[in-house]
């Protein structure tokens, strides 16, 4: 029987199915060249929980991970695989291209190989075919907000397993913000036994008015975080942190309130949706606690990319903080408003001093020195604007990118932010305009889930998915005919439900039943 012709999601660059199969079996030797060696281990980790296949290292065998630097032209993650019915070669110029060549043979296997127990009697076979795959954008991610709604590490775990056999390379966590405080920092411990624990949560949209009365907590420890990073990282997925400042950040100011405007009141963790006045001061005691904080996530995330947050800050405070204005008049500013530019500076200059990139929400850009990397979100003529500011831009428009937003129009759908729907189709064509010659450069794209309507692991898949694979086949494959990506999606969906993913709709009309209970990740 000829083997099946997967559709692969995300679609390779180039792909070409030939007749005949390769059948990996428990002899199957694995050849690997100096420096491949952690392909084959993930491989194996992969693989093996599914098929029971050894794969065991050989000098010689017919199924080989290369490492070849003379086939640069793949780029940092690009790969080439070759299967022909005596032989498996795959290969790239570096070891996250043999990372990504590693998920395409997962997804060519029978879909039962991404079971995470044996699945006797499968014929392990892979199709011929002969790929040459080069994502289209560097930067892939997928933020997901820990601080509405916290998840424990075994969540973000199963995340970053979604993410790498998407192909996207980022996962950004979104660690602190006005209704949770989820990161550990030696020096301040309120920040979590505080910040880390809120009375209550709104129910329904920012504003009604309505609390559940029950308590919600969560943090992270130190070595739970490093543990992640190496996950991911054998994954070839990135934790990229965010820390909020100077606004959202009400859960540290319930902490400390000495580091807000008004030293001596006392703040609750915020228990509403929204955004909150209460911001950081400007007085230099804020900057070292920054500093200090930046510092702890510095040793913890070995991340490129440090983002700072720097959205929706509210100026009313610093109208009547006397600190601010004594700020104010020191820098010679005009007034409140340059005040949010100035702290993202003085913390990016900190962050650039110690190697790593200043990341942050933009506004419009406008404010942020160049060296800021930043994520647009609001417009997308802002992504315009960021590039010729000169700003490289990870588009993370809300209308295409955010999937707090309800996936259908329907009145079945679960609660979830209103105002918009996001649907599958929308997450797909996404396409944000490239920058001009001379400014900044468009990174890549990356798709947003805010958890003030997600509290729980079901709630997060039903959201995330399959929207966040539409994204990751248009970021790494680019723009293709819709009725094929749809196909592809569709009959991805065999995947997501063998890996147990309690995704949502495929189709905006046809909404699928859902059932949020106290399920476990
Ligand atoms: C944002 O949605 N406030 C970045």
């Amino acid at each position: 029987m000829p083997a099946p012709r997967p559709a692969l999601v995300p679609a390779p660059t180039q792909l070409t199915y030939r007749p005949g199969h390769f059948t990996l079996n428990p002899d199957t030797m694995v050849r690997i060249t100096p420096g491949a060696e952690p392909a084959a281990t993930l491989l194996r980790t992969l693989i093996a929980p599914a098929t029971g296949l050894p794969l065991s290292p050989a000098t010689d065998g017919p199924f080989v991970l290369a490492l070849d630097p003379g086939l640069g032209g793949l780029g940092a993650e690009g790969y080439g695989l070759t299967i022909s019915s005596d032989a498996v070669l795959l290969r790239a110029a570096h070891l996250t291209g043999l990372l990504r060549g590693i998920q395409t043979i997962r997804q060519l296997l029978p879909v039962q190989a991404l079971a995470n127990r044996a699945r006797p009697g499968v014929p392990w076979r892979l199709p011929c075919v002969e790929i040459t795959d080069v994502p289209r954008h560097a930067w892939r991610g997928f933020m997901l907000d820990v601080a509405r709604h916290f998840q424990p590490v075994a969540f973000l775990r199963r995340y970053v397993d979604l993410l790498a056999l998407h192909k996207l390379n980022v996962l950004h966590l979104h660690l602190t913000d006005d209704q949770g405080w989820r990161l550990p920092v030696a020096d301040y411990p309120l920040l979590t036994e505080v910040g880390g624990r809120r009375a209550q949560s709104m129910v329904g949209p920012a504003g009604s008015g309505v609390f559940d009365g029950i308590p919600h907590e969560g943090t992270y420890t130190e070595r739970e975080l490093r543990d992640l990073v190496t996950y991911a990282g054998a994954r070839g997925v990135t934790i990229v942190p965010e820390v909020e400042m100077p606004g959202h950040t009400r859960a540290a100011l319930a902490a400390y309130p000495e580091l807000g405007t008004a030293p001596g009141r006392r703040l609750d963790v915020w228990t509403r949706w929204g955004v909150c006045d209460t911001v950081l001061g400007v007085h230099e005691p804020v900057l070292d606690f920054c500093r200090n904080v930046l510092d702890t996530v510095l040793d913890i995330f070995p991340s490129p990319y440090v983002h700072v947050g720097g959205d929706e800050c509210p100026t009313t405070e610093w109208v009547t903080s006397p600190a601010a204005q004594e700020r104010i008049k020191a820098e010679g500013f005009s007034g409140t408003g340059e005040l949010r530019g100035w702290f993202l500076g003085q913390v990016g200059d900190h962050l650039l001093g110690r190697g790593r990139i200043p990341t942050a929400w933009a506004e419009t850009g406008e404010g942020l020195p160049p060296e800021f990397t930043v994520m647009t979100w609001r417009d997308p003529e802002h992504t315009r604007i960021a590039l010729k500011r000169g700003h490289n831009v990870v588009s993370s428009q809300h209308s295409a990118a955010y999937l707090d937003y309800a996936q259908s129009a329907s009145p079945a759908e679960p609660p979830a932010q209103p105002g918009l729907v996001v649907d599958l189709r929308s997450v797909h064509d996404h396409d944000p305009p490239e920058g001009p010659a001379s400014g900044g450069e468009l990174i890549g794209v990356q798709a947003q889930l805010w958890t003030e309507f997600a509290p729980t692991a079901g709630h997060i898949d039903y959201l995330a998915f399959p929207r966040l694979a539409a994204l990751a086949d248009r970021a790494w494959r680019g723009a293709s005919p819709w009725p094929l990506a749809r196909a592809r999606l569709i009959a991805h969906g065999d995947r997501l439900a063998a890996l147990g993913v309690r995704h949502g709709p495929f189709d905006p009309y046809v909404p699928v039943p859902h059932r949020f209970g106290e399920e476990s990740t």
